[in-house]
């Protein structure tokens, strides 16, 4: 079976969150599984850059959204990739969806409409590749920025199946309804069973309403996301269509994040005792004295999202029991702010900035890994965490709630802990679990246990790999 996966970010070759390690990762899992996966990336620099010479014209548009577009068949960062060479559209310095203001850019609907089009017109014709056909038989939506695939595709009289996956509903790609013509959508599809939202025009919903197939990425998301507290507006949307959605859980790339052979680490290791020349090393790089309590990581975007501000109000309980947190984050300007200011306290740590290397260094060394979210589709550096022997302590929801075995008494009772949860999302049940690792900490071989626990838990991608493969073929069979 051959898919095309459409997404916004990917990595290697850019990221700015966990989709993209998702988007990347997905081709290889799903080869293991007899499937042909190629990724639809906008040409931005560091795509085009990355190409390997040899990439050959599948497709052009003369004009599209003000410019010239072609697509391109090649590979980069170990990938086969359609690439959209669009320079008015992607060649831009910068985020790739933010300006200098920090607003979205102004043309970000026709920036991931033309990634969604041209995503439909290769699911609608196909393409020619090395002198043959290459038509997918599936479109492997992510998100609302590839949304709009399938009413472009049923204007194309295109006949393959669509799968759109929910990495997070917090972003809906929202635009006003003027857009809907020079978007080349059908005025038709403007109502409430369409991609109208309260007047507005949804890309996300327009897949909702759409796509053959929903996914998110965790059981518990795609629970939470038919309630008016997690659906973000969307909630009846989700409840409407029940029975098309499934959640399947993220793997992490197991060789990128191996503690036996990560290269960005001071010491590789097989055992927890391994973490002991990381924690040193560690501390060292960080300025951090030794000290009789566990020290905690994050490693985050700094949003709303991620509860950070929860465990700022809740850092005293830590601290007063002699352990410490080092943090890596960006992102809100009054988080970056008070984690700044928060890092005058000793014992804390802060490191505004996005660094790969140092993510790996904070996650090898620490002894535990914070991630309080308010809402957590997934969630990545948990499972990093358990990978590590990082004991990670988590809030009760999404992802966080289908990864990590609590230590209840009764886990504990039958040793399968393999870290914390706290409920509900907020600084007090935040403080009191902070004190619970603290205890299970000063208790050498509980905390041994669950790190051992932690280091065995699978979290790769062969299940949810068979997951996906499974929903392709009912997908297609459907459609
Ligand atoms: P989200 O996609 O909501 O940001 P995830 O946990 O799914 O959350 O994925 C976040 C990804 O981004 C992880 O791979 C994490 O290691 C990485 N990451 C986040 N912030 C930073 C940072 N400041 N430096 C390095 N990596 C980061
Ligand atoms: C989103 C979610 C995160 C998830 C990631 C990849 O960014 O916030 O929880 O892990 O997508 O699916």
């Amino acid at each position: 079976m051959r898919v095309l996966s459409i997404a916004s970010e990917c990595a290697p070759l850019v990221k700015t969150g966990g989709l993209a390690d998702v988007a990347g990762a997905l081709p290889a899992a799903l080869r293991a599984e007899g499937i042909e996966m190629r990724t639809l990336l906008p040409g931005y620099p560091a795509v085009m850059a990355a190409l390997e010479p040899g990439a050959v014209q599948v497709m052009a548009e003369d004009t599209l959204f003000g410019g010239a577009a072609r697509v391109l068949a090649g590979r980069a960062g170990g990938l086969d990739l359609f690439v959209i060479d669009a320079p008015h559209l992607y060649m831009r310095e910068g985020s790739i969806y933010l300006g200098a203001d920090g607003n979205d850019w102004s043309d970000n609907p026709q920036r991931f409409a033309a990634l969604s089009l041209l995503a439909a017109r290769i699911g609608a014709e196909g393409v020619t590749l090395d002198g043959h056909g290459w038509q997918p038989d599936l479109l492997h939506c992510h998100d609302w920025q590839a949304g709009f695939v399938p009413d472009y595709l049923a204007q194309m009289g295109g006949r393959c199946a669509t799968v759109l996956t929910i990495h997070n509903i917090a972003f809906q790609g929202l635009t006003g309804h003027h857009m809907i013509e020079q978007l080349g959508l059908p005025r038709s599809r403007f109502h409430a069973e369409g991609f109208e939202y309260y007047g507005q025009l949804s890309a996300l919903k327009a897949g909702l309403m759409r796509a053959d197939r929903l996914t998110t990425v965790s059981p518990t998301y795609a629970a939470e996301l038919m309630r008016p507290e997690f659906g973000m507006g969307l909630d009846g949307v989700m409840r409407a269509r029940r029975r098309d959605l499934s959640g399947i859980l993220n793997g992490i790339d197991e060789s990128a994040w191996n503690p036996a052979s990560d290269p960005h680490i001071a010491e590789t290791y097989r055992h927890p005792s391994g973490k002991t020349a990381n924690r040193d090393a560690l501390r060292a790089e960080l300025g951090l004295p030794r000290a009789s309590g566990p020290l905690c990581c994050v490693v985050s975007r700094l949003t709303e999202q991620k509860g950070l501000d929860l465990l700022l109000d809740a850092l005293p309980a830590l601290l007063e029991r002699g352990g410490q947190l080092a943090l890596l984050g960006s992102g809100d300007r009054g988080l970056e702010d008070a984690f700044r200011e928060a890092a005058r306290e000793d014992g804390v740590a802060v490191r505004i900035g996005y660094d790969e290397a140092l993510s790996h260094r904070l996650i090898a060394g620490a002894d535990a890994i914070l991630v309080p979210s308010r809402f957590e589709p997934c969630g990545l550096t948990q499972l990093y965490g358990l990978r590590y022997g990082t004991i990670p302590l988590v809030a009760l929801t999404g992802g966080l709630a289908d990864t990590v075995i609590n230590a209840s008494p009764a886990a504990l009772d039958r040793g399968v802990a393999t870290g914390l949860q706290f409920h509900p999302v907020s600084a007090d049940p935040l403080a009191v679990a902070l004190g619970r690792l603290c205890d299970l900490y000063a208790e050498a071989d509980v905390w041994a246990q669950m790190q051992a626990n932690a280091m065995s838990q699978p979290v790769g991608w062969a299940s949810s790999a068979r997951a996906y493969a499974a929903l392709y073929r009912d997908a297609t069979a459907a459609a």
